[in-house]
């Protein structure tokens, strides 16, 4: 039994006075490639990680629902027949759940329960995805709906666009609910077709929090997406998903030079992202190294979204035995580097990346060897 799913079996006998009757748990992720291309309809290679939200519950015979986070030491309670937005945080987004799992004619049942996750917050590893899918996976399991991960994730995303305001795309939920351990998932986050493909053998996949925050990022994240929209509409397509790189380089002197570089990066990753899943599937790290890099390059040149801490990061990783590639992952402008390492390297490559990093920058950055999990599940249903 994990760490945390022990927690808050502990957590809900104390709180409750007897075992729960069941503990979901969902997980965060990481993306290996294809950046600021799911809102683009494009291509995605994240994997979903070892380290997820838990929450244990039972079912309660009226329309209340308690939830209490052990790390937060808060209770967050609302009525089914009244959710009202209260700006309460982290307890939005299960409010936001269930108001988008019945505004969408799901009958949900109240429940009470505990949470806590190991997911570091705001670090860009998507702790809000996972508890959204975590939430989404309680309701499911007390209100017996059949539970489908894509439809799911379609819903956490629109939980997060209309109750929380965040105007993300597809990927963190649709990671964090149909991730497949030991594998990454290639999606089209056009159609939702997912096609899992194997880590390279003999290798780790090391994540790297700068210990940077993304500061005024909700207008530079929707800021890209206009300029992305903006260049489609240059192209007469619907997404830059319908682009090519030769029907991009045909007309690309005709833009200005900001929408230019915005929309080479879409492309480019696109193609990038499709041709890692293939390298993925002959099982060859070096190639999947070199378009980590290539894309980590088009995220600092074209894209514009690696602060000095992520550049600095990356080329550390890079410069180390045993690493085949890196790159900035998630939405950017600070949070979390990820490295595809040999795995005998791996500890050595965590320990050096993370003295160097803090000698050059006096910050402590965070490191984490990753395991690939699946996407989330009821671990407990008594
Ligand atoms: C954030 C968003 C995702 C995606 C990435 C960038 O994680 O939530 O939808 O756009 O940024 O790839």
């Amino acid at each position: 039994m994990s760490k945390i799913q022990e927690q808050v079996t502990t957590g809900f006998i104390e709180r409750f006075g007897a075992p729960p009757g069941l503990i979901v748990r969902a997980p965060g992720r990481v993306n290996l490639i294809g950046e600021h291309t799911d809102y683009n309809d494009g291509f995605v290679l994240p994997m979903a990680i070892n380290r997820a939200v838990y929450i244990a519950a039972r079912a309660r015979q009226d329309r209340q629902v308690s939830l209490h986070a052990l790390d937060m030491a808060r209770t967050i309670i609302f009525d089914l027949d009244e959710i009202v937005y209260a700006d309460a945080g982290w307890g939005e987004y299960v409010q936001g759940m269930a108001f988008i799992l019945q505004r969408a004619g799901q009958t949900l049942r109240g429940w009470e329960g505990v949470v806590a996750g190991d997911v570091p917050i705001g670090a860009g590893l998507s702790s809000s995805a996972a508890l959204e899918l975590a939430t989404a996976r309680t309701f499911s399991a007390v209100s017996a709906l059949s539970w489908n991960g894509v439809e799911m994730a379609k819903l956490a995303q629109r939980a997060e666009n209309q109750w929380v305001g965040v105007n993300c795309g597809i990927m963190d939920q649709m990671i964090s609910a149909v991730g497949e351990a030991g594998h990454a998932l290639l999606i089209d986050c056009r159609s939702l077709d997912t096609k899992s493909v194997p880590l390279p053998p003999a290798t780790s996949v090391v994540v790297l929090d700068t210990a940077t925050r993304r500061g005024l990022v909700d207008s530079a994240y929707n800021e890209r997406r206009q300029q992305c929209e903006t260049a489609a509409k240059f192209f007469g397509v619907p997404a830059l998903r319908d682009v090519t790189i030769e029907e991009f380089e045909a007309r690309a002197s005709e833009l200005d030079s900001l929408t230019r570089r915005r929309a080479r990066h879409v492309i480019t990753e696109n193609h990038r992202t499709v041709e890692a899943a293939m390298v993925m599937q002959q099982g060859d790290a070096i190639k999947l190294g070199q378009l980590m890099a290539g894309s980590h390059i088009s995220m600092r040149d074209d894209f514009e979204i690696a602060n000095k801490e992520l550049n600095l990061m990356v080329e550390i990783a890079q410069s180390q035995p045993g690493c085949y590639g890196a790159r900035l992952t998630g939405a950017g402008f600070g949070g979390c580097a990820v490295a595809l390492v040999q795995v005998g390297d791996a500890q050595s490559f965590a320990h050096t990346v993370a003295h160097q990093y803090e000698n050059k920058t006096g910050l402590s950055p965070q490191v984490y060897i990753c395991k690939a999990t699946d996407g989330a599940n009821l671990v407990i249903d008594q």
